[in-house]
């Protein structure tokens, strides 16, 4: 299967490194096979997740949603902000819940301190809507990571191809699998319970 892996960033500040990131690992999803999409959610001015209100009168909103059912693996790319995601990033997750059941999650984030911490809080969002995660992460330190002429240092570059690597490979097996779980009415899986 061609893998549809979709970037979202959420990083309010324009030339932000987790965005860059971003764009380098679905440049190199792309080398493997992968259609990508970028959201920047800077551009997109969502509302505040309401729970009393199921509107979907924001052309941002629908726009995202759209790519959201597109998507079969996705990379969230934050920056650290005291050591959790951005609010616009949680606020992203908030409007999606079975949308990410059965699909791959990568992670990338700008960070001083690593990120370790901003991508296990992202982890912890997705697992609770059942979606799967790869089991590490990419931080960049921007002002250090980034060479002069914009290109990343290699050692990070090496991590973003593993990443990118992984998220096609990976991401294709476990869609397919959840898919082929949904088309033969398998009972004993968790893909059950979104069939109806
Ligand atoms: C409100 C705020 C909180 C931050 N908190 C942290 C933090 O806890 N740890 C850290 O390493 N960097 C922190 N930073 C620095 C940013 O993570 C860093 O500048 C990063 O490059 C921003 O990502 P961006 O370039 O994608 O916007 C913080 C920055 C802001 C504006």
């Amino acid at each position: 299967m061609t893998i549809r892996l979709l970037g979202v960033c959420g990083s309010m500040r324009a030339n932000s490194y987790s965005s860059r990131l971003a764009a380098i690992v679905l440049a190199a999803a792309r080398e493997h096979g992968a259609e990508t999409r970028l959201i920047e959610l800077n551009a997109l001015d969502l509302p505040t997740y309401n729970p009393d209100s199921g509107s979907m009168d924001h052309a941002g909103l629908r726009a995202v949603t759209e790519a959201v059912n597109w998507a079969d693996t996705f990379l969230l790319a934050s920056p650290d902000y005291h050591g959790s995601m951005s609010g616009a990033m949680k606020n992203f997750l908030d409007f999606y819940w079975d949308e990410f059941a059965g699909k791959l999650f990568g992670y990338v984030c700008a960070s001083h301190e690593k990120g370790l911490t901003v991508m296990e809080h992202m982890r912890t969002s997705v697992r609770q809507c059942y979606g799967w995660s790869l089991p590490y992460g990419v931080s960049v330190y921007g002002e250090q990571d980034f060479d002069s002429s914009g290109q990343l240092v290699s050692k990070i570059a090496d991590r973003v191809r593993m990443l990118a690597r992984d998220l096609v490979v990976y991401g294709a097996l476990i869609r397919g699998q959840f898919q082929a779980d949904l088309a033969d009415g398998i009972t004993e899986t968790f893909a059950a319970r979104y069939s109806s």
